[in-house]
């Protein structure tokens, strides 16, 4: 198995958080490093057993009919393992992967381009499939389906349309907003997951390979510090990983114990639910200015400097999973706990007797 990725249509994304460090979005300059870590098998991939087993079947079963995989789409936050995953089930599947995302595929020649070279049983993956534009899903809707590209030649009363078949392939998609992809491009796929946030044993067990892969020495209790303030990540506990190890390197003799990790961790301002200084203002802003809420994403954007989609798609999911945080029809509301984990005394009228 190899993974394809020509000169533009490899994953492009804005670097949205102002730390990367702690941010679950991919950025260029880590890529390698994820390249380096990334399991390439079931067996070393940890976390998300379920869904694992799921696709264990489907795949054989797909390789008894000697047939390619459904199409399968993967939602959930950023930074969950959707693209390893992907290259995980080409690997097993003893398939090539070619990896791009919708942003890359802005023109109709994008798409048709490297759909027209994919080979027999290859796999599509399509990063952020929800930012996909009309023109370019029109054409991906017949190839998904019947495996063939409407093209069309000439201009208005001599236009012809041809028929173009293509080989098999699998089309896996990933996307942060499931509720964003249309109708019939959902409804395309055979297979549909959400991968879920990890649990702190699961973490601490990416985090022990991790260390391992790259000659760090680490506790189980250095693991699970990390693991504890990874804010149910992999991608933010490979990070912490890095920043720690320089840490204990620079201030000791290179090993990760519980205590350099969680030194370390404060000093990188990271707190004990994993929330860094943005997370930290949005609650403090949602607390301070509107007692608690409910108050407009528009308005707490705008207040701690942000754009809506970082927060919507980076710092909200884990606040909302943590049950810091609660979406409501008239905006977003802190809960108590949030009050609690900031050290508030006094919570809004509405929302006392909560405790
Ligand atoms: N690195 C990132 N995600 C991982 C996972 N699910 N298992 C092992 N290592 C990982």
């Amino acid at each position: 198995m190899s993974i394809i990725a020509d000169d533009n249509d490899f994953i492009q994304k804005e670097t949205h958080g102002k730390n990367p460090v702690i941010k679950a979005e991919s950025i260029e300059f880590d890529k390698n490093f994820e390249n380096c870590i990334r399991p390439k098998s079931f067996d070393t991939y940890i976390g998300q057993s379920s869904l694992k087993e799921t696709l264990k079947i489907s795949i054989e079963a797909a390789k008894k009919r000697e047939l390619p995989l459904d199409h399968l789409l993967f939602y959930g936050p950023p930074g969950l393992g959707k693209t390893t995953l992907a290259g995980v089930i080409a690997e097993q599947m003893g398939v090539d992967i070619k990896i791009t995302s919708a942003p890359a595929l802005e023109r109709p020649r994008d798409i048709i381009g490297i759909l027209m070279s994919l080979k027999g049983g290859e796999i599509l993956f399509i990063d952020e499939i929800h930012r996909l534009n009309k023109v370019a899903e029109e054409i991906l809707y017949p190839a998904m389906e019947d495996f063939f590209l409407d093209m069309t030649t000439g201009k208005s009363q001599t236009v012809k349309t041809l028929r173009v078949p293509l080989p098999k392939f699998t089309l896996i998609g990933a996307t942060t907003k499931a509720g964003e992809l249309s109708g019939p491009l959902r409804d395309r796929f055979g297979i549909i997951h959400r991968l879920e946030f990890y649990t702190e044993d699961e973490l601490a067990q990416v985090i022990t390979r991790t260390a391992g892969i790259l000659n760090i020495e680490i506790t189980q209790e250095g693991a699970h510090a990390i693991a504890r303030r990874s804010r149910g990540t992999p991608r933010i506990a490979n990070r912490l990983v890095k920043r720690v190890s320089d840490y204990a390197l620079v201030k000791h003799d290179g090993k990760i114990t519980g205590d350099i990790a969680n030194k370390s961790l404060d000093i990188l301002k990271i707190d004990a639910f994993g929330l860094d200084s943005t997370d930290r203002a949005l609650l403090k802003l949602i607390i301070e200015k509107y007692d608690g809420g409910p108050v407009g994403i528009e308005t707490i954007a705008a207040a701690i400097g942000e754009d809506v989609r970082t927060i919507e798609d980076v710092c909200e999911p884990y606040l909302l999973q943590a049950g810091l945080l609660q979406r409501t029809p008239r905006g977003r509301k802190v809960s108590p706990a949030a009050y609690r984990h900031l050290n508030y005394k006094n919570l809004p009228p509405e929302q006392q007797g909560l405790f």
